[in-house]
């Protein structure tokens, strides 16, 4: 489903309202939400508003576990890392236990971080299907999402949750989730906005072949999935009537 908020608050404010009632919902369905949160730097206003009133007394914390969509293998307080986006925008504003954290850790050994954290994933969920109560993911403008990025391998796989990416102007090596972990999830909702994400997203939508962005891979097999664009990501001008989110 595609909806579209007049601007990047509208749709912050959404996905934040959003992360609020999918906790309750999870909690009190099974005792506590999973959430998978992307990177970049689109969703950090959302992340802010689940720090801040009304919202933060609204979400039951001790019950809600963090894992990261993708993580790049910089030092932990290097500005691009995603893990320390999210503890800027809210986490650190929070009592939260260690416990609740699953953070990529990923300075060195990419291969062996990736499948540290395939681990974590496997002791969270055990022996039930790794059904992510929320994921969030952001868009490339090469159609990229989480880490999954055009070209690499990561794209065919089939088993594991995580992989290794890289990009060729990038100094650093990626840990990923992989479409099949991703697509296991009970909800995954996209956050695009801004301008320079209108063309391919108009490219995905009308895409004729499911193979020429990694986010066509993102088809929750038993879940929903939910595209939310602010006005300018939708290519749509100022003044249209809004879906509100
Ligand atoms: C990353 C992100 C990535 C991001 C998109 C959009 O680590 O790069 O996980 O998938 O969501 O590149 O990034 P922006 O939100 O900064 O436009």
């Amino acid at each position: 489903m595609i909806e579209v908020f007049a601007d990047k608050d509208a749709l912050s404010l959404a996905a934040a309202v959003l992360f609020a009632r999918q906790a309750q919902k999870a909690i009190a369905d099974h005792g506590r939400f999973s959430v998978l949160l992307a990177g970049g730097e689109t969703p950090r206003r959302t992340y802010e508003l689940l720090a801040r009133e009304p919202l933060c007394r609204q979400i039951p914390w001790p019950q809600v576990h963090l894992f990261w969509g993708d993580e790049r293998c910089v030092p932990a307080d290097d500005p691009s890392s995603n893990v320390l986006m999210a503890h800027r925008a809210f986490i650190d504003s929070l009592q939260l236990n260690d416990r609740q954290l699953h953070p990529i850790r990923c300075e060195r050994q990419p291969e062996r971080a990736a499948a540290n954290y395939e681990a974590e994933l496997r002791r969270f969920f055990g022996e039930q299907p790794p059904r992510f109560d929320l994921v969030f993911l952001g868009l490339g403008e090469d159609g990229h999402t989480a880490s999954l990025l055009p070209g690499s391998e990561a794209l065919q796989e089939e088993i594991r949750w995580t992989a290794v990416t890289r990009r060729s102007h990038e100094p650093f090596s990626r840990i990923t989730v992989t479409a099949p972990l991703i697509n296991q999830a009970v909800l995954v909702v996209f956050l695009v906005t801004g301008r320079n994400k209108a063309k391919v997203f108009r490219s995905i939508l009308e895409a004729t072949s499911r193979t020429l962005y990694p986010a066509q891979l993102i088809m929750p097999q038993q879940g929903a999935l939910h595209w939310w664009l602010d006005q300018e990501a939708a290519g749509e001008k100022r003044g249209d009537t809004v879906a509100n989110g």
